[in-house]
């Protein structure tokens, strides 16, 4: 299950990363948010102890905090990014619009 094969994990700290491996970082840190999500409300959903459902819940939207953060992060880093999830909102907002029409 876990793997800590991230290539930023034997970073020391007299090594500074460029904004570029920061940036990347970043990318994979909010996929890790999300993969946690993912393991977090699977197991939630497969077990019938109350209180484990709960905090595995908790804790899953905890993750969605952090992934919030992290994506705020990238676009602070990263003004191109932005464009780049706007464009994709664009493309949604258009088949919405679409399927409104029909
Ligand atoms: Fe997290």
């Amino acid at each position: 299950m876990p793997e800590f094969g991230s290539p930023y994990s034997t970073l020391s700290s007299s090594k500074k990363v460029s904004k570029e491996e920061l940036i990347r970082a970043i990318r994979f840190f909010i996929s890790a948010e999300y993969e946690a999500i993912q393991l977090y409300e699977e197991i939630a959903e497969a077990t019938d102890d109350k209180l484990a459902k709960e905090v595995l819940y908790d804790i899953a939207n905890e993750e969605k905090v952090h992934a919030g953060e992290f994506l705020r992060l990238l676009k602070e880093l990263d003004k191109e990014e932005e464009d780049f999830y706007k464009e994709g909102e664009k493309e949604v907002e258009e088949i919405i619009e679409k399927l409104k029409i029909k």
